[in-house]
């Protein structure tokens, strides 16, 4: 498609100074919640606690959020520099958190968003990201389509299964332990060996396969010693080659209005074939001791597996997201 020009008239300006006015004309405005899939979740309460994070005050060095006046605005983009992923890569990483309009937030469908997508765009290339990447919910269909138009490319889609925990009960027991020092590195070597192809650093053709598989194993590692994760979850026999992190995110319970957890990141092993459901099983029973009255978790629609294990468990279909990304730097490969 030909690039439509910049409209005239069009600004780009950081967020910082006006976070006060932006965060109430927000939260006066209409609402969306990242977590409303769960009827109980209060949208309002779902909605300050987003918009309140949103607005925070951030390091300059990594808060890239502007507002955004131009036809159809104003407008504005949350977006953060990503320090660790940067480090890690050695490539400048930014993600654009959300896109809203500053009088009428909910997901917006026909809203033509090209010229707030390339300003921001010019605007975190400036700061010398070349790696920018966005979450979006699939019903913020107007962000999806003119992220593409931009030359933002579809990477992965993401599907949120959840379940209430009130009537949990195993179709059968486990005997599961947590994740010590002594078990990272074959929590290493399970990681690296049973990936999934279709979380967006495997599926990324330009990220060096080797980096992908350290960037799991480190993952790992920073789960059980880091605090990365709350907990790592292995079976209690035998070695750790398979393993599920929880987050119970407790920060969230009291803002939310309902205690919320969720199953991150798990890999099995072949020769462990069928813990999955296991491992799965058992951290909803410690869920549901720990008083969680919702879990959720994430995966890609090609994931058939999990998806067949969480629906085996009660689980179903939460929410759609999909992930856009765009190399703003040079393709150095040969
Ligand atoms: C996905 C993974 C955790 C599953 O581990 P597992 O416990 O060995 O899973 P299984 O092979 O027993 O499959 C679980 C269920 O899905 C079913 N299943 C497996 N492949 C399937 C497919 N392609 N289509 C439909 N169902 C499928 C199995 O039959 C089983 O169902 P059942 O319990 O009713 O018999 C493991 O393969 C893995 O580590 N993959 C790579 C990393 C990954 O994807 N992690 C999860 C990220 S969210």
């Amino acid at each position: 498609m030909p690039d439509s020009p910049i409209p005239r008239g069009s600004s780009t300006a950081p967020l910082r100074p006006r976070a006060e006015e932006v965060r109430s004309r927000l939260l006066g405005s209409a609402l969306r919640s990242p977590h409303d899939f769960i009827r109980e979740v209060s949208v309002e309460a779902d909605w300050r606690f987003w918009v309140e994070s949103q607005t925070a005050s951030r390091p300059e060095s990594i808060d890239l959020s502007v507002v955004w006046e131009g036809p159809g605005g104003p407008l504005v983009a949350f977006a953060s520099m990503l320090p660790w992923d940067s480090e890690f890569f050695g490539i400048r990483t930014a993600r654009l958190d959300a896109l809203v309009h500053l009088d009428s937030p909910g997901y917006a469908i026909r809203q033509d968003l090209v010229p707030a997508i390339r300003d921001i765009t010019d605007h975190v290339a400036k700061f010398g990201v070349e790696y920018f990447f966005a979450v979006v919910d699939a019903r913020d269909a107007a962000v999806c389509r003119s992220l593409a138009e931009c030359g933002f490319g579809l990477i992965e889609s993401r599907l949120t299964h959840f379940r209430h925990l009130g009537d949990f009960a195993p179709p059968e027991r486990a005997s599961v332990k947590i994740a010590t020092e002594q078990d990272v590195a074959t929590l290493q070597a399970a990681a690296v060996r049973m990936s999934n192809s279709y979380d967006r650093f495997h599926a990324d053709p330009r990220l060096p396969l080797d980096l992908v598989d350290r960037l799991m194993s480190r993952w790992v590692t920073a789960s059980v010693l880091e605090g990365f994760a709350d907990a790592t979850v292995i079976p209690a026999e035998g070695p750790a080659d398979a393993f599920c992190t929880v987050k119970y995110h407790r920060d969230r319970w009291a803002p939310m209005g309902i205690r919320i957890s969720q199953t991150v990141f798990g890999a099995v092993s072949t020769e462990r074939r069928g813990w999955y459901r296991k491992l799965i099983s058992e951290i909803h029973c410690m869920f549901r001791d720990a008083g969680v009255e919702c879990a959720y978790l994430v995966t890609q629609p090609s994931n058939r597996a999990v998806i067949r294990t969480w629906e085996r468990l009660g689980f179903q279909f939460g929410r759609n997201e999909l992930v856009f990304r765009k190399w703003l730097g040079q393709d150095t490969r040969r």
